[in-house]
């Protein structure tokens, strides 16, 4: 979230005080759904299920916990009243005590009684705590904003060799889920710099010390999934530099940035790894948005690896193999194709019209597309900034990119960058839908963004009312 609007996590500024359309922030806000998001109805109650998010074992834990403390209620009433009898033979709070079948008062006891229960609840439950933090997977509150929680899967994958790694985990919105990379490159000198810090588990730590020092932190934009974990990352590698996209902390429910800021790249200062690393930032912010929102796009110039957050990505024909730790809404298991194809059209907010295969397919084959999101809710009012942005990030010479979603590396020339935000310069995108797959884009458009928006060029060749 940030600025004056809020962000959902495929980036849809948000105005305070018009409709929140995500059933994403309708869940986690306790608001009335107004949803355009395509839920399967096949999919019946466990989709309503506010614990789907949480693992069975985390319940499971909940559960011994439960009848742990209900067990030893008994046996602490019985240390407390010497005339507890259990009944016939079976313990924990049911049986009766003497005393008070005698019809004698035995109110004394009870603060007594209320404070024992207590300490022993609190006990269970720090073992509890201490049990599910015994788990290298234990994602812990706070910085792990969205499910699966309390566990959270990591898995790093080298992606370019000996210079770049991906380290993923998933975030989940009931049976939309979809994989979140942490971008980590190694400098000259031997250090680490890391992009959009993910939840900081145990095992996502290790996997990430095991490459070696943590020296950068870096925030590539505003969009609350890629910066929720700053402030527990700056708290750990607490020697390391942090660095940051403008636009951030403009709303009261982004969340802190940690302890120490060194700097806001493209407004003054040069971070200490701009040798190696350049950037070069799209922002954008009122009066041309409700919100702030801004992206950073780096180019690795040892490996001519465009570096990308968001704007640009490249949808794999399989699911990327982290999405099997959630599994389809909560059980790990790997995901069907069909499962693959609804989640993907889903968390793009394409409108399911009964032929996922073929549309995904189509998003599939150009070899980078524009996240439909941005392209479709974002760019609408502030396509000159965008386009001033894509031409200047095409002037690097990249061979390949790194994005914080789906599929990386992909092989990408700077033309077909441009290609892919066709739409910004009126021409033919690298990927364009139909009319009908748009019909949630529009409504969120016109409600986030206004009627106007609907007569930039990046609607205008779209009559969705029609379709
Ligand atoms: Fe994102």
């Amino acid at each position: 979230m940030a600025g004056g609007g809020l962000y959902v996590p495929g980036l849809v500024p948000v105005a305070p005080g018009q409709r929140i359309l995500s059933s994403w922030l309708a869940h986690s806000k306790c608001e009335p759904s107004q949803t355009t998001l395509p839920l399967r109805p096949s999919q019946g109650l466990k989709e309503a299920s506010p614990f789907l998010g949480v693992s069975k074992n985390y319940l499971a834990a909940l559960s011994l916990a439960a009848v742990g403390t209900f067990r030893m209620l008994g046996g602490l009433k019985a240390q407390l009243c010497p005339s507890w009898q259990p009944r016939h033979g079976r313990r924990g709070l049911h049986g009766r005590c003497a005393c008070r079948a005698a019809g004698a008062e035995d109110g004394a006891d009870l603060p007594r009684r209320g404070a024992a229960a207590a300490a022993v609840t609190a006990a269970l439950a720090a073992a509890v705590d201490a049990g599910l933090r015994s788990d290298d997977r234990y994602a812990p509150a706070g910085p792990t904003i969205w499910p699966p929680k309390p566990f959270k899967e990591t898995t790093r994958s080298e992606l370019v060799s000996g210079s770049i790694w991906g380290l993923e985990q998933v975030i989940a919105f009931f049976t939309v889920s979809a994989n979140i990379r942490m971008t980590v490159v190694r400098l000259q000198d031997g250090r680490l710099w890391v992009c959009s810090p993910i939840s900081p588990t145990r095992q996502c730590l290790q996997l990430l010390n095991e490459l070696g020092e943590v020296a950068h932190l870096v925030v590539p934009g505003t969009a609350l999934e890629h910066k929720a974990s700053l402030a527990y990352f700056s708290q750990i590698y607490s020697k390391a530099s942090v660095w940051v996209s403008p636009g951030q902390n403009t709303s009261p429910f982004d969340p802190s940035l940690g302890s120490h800021v060194d700097g806001v790249l493209g407004q003054g200062g040069s971070p200490p790894w701009e040798q190696e690393i350049e950037y070069k930032v799209f922002y954008v912010g009122p009066p041309e948005t409700a919100g702030t929102y801004a992206e950073t796009a780096f180019f690795h110039k040892k490996t001519n690896t465009l570096l990308i957050t968001d704007a640009v990505l490249k949808v794999p024909d399989m699911p990327p193999p982290v999405l099997a730790s959630y599994g389809y809404e909560g059980t790990p298991e790997e995901l069907s194709l069909q499962q693959w194809y609804y989640k993907f059209i889903a968390f793009n907010f394409l409108t399911m019209r009964g032929s996922d295969e073929a549309d995904f397919k189509a998003l599939c084959k150009p070899p980078g597309i524009v996240s439909p999101i941005l392209r479709f809710t974002l760019y609408p009012i502030c396509q000159k900034q965008a386009a001033a942005w894509v031409e200047s990030v095409a002037r690097w010479p990249f061979e390949q990119v790194v994005a914080a979603h789906l599929q990386s590396p992909f092989r990408l020339t700077p033309a077909e960058f441009v290609d892919a935000f066709g739409f910004l310069f009126g021409k033919k995108s690298s990927w364009e839908p139909e009319a009908a797959q748009l019909v949630n884009l529009r409504s969120a458009s016109e409600n986030l963004d206004g009627p106007d928006a609907l007569k930039s060029s990046i609607w205008g060749r779209f009559d969705v009312a029609q379709s």
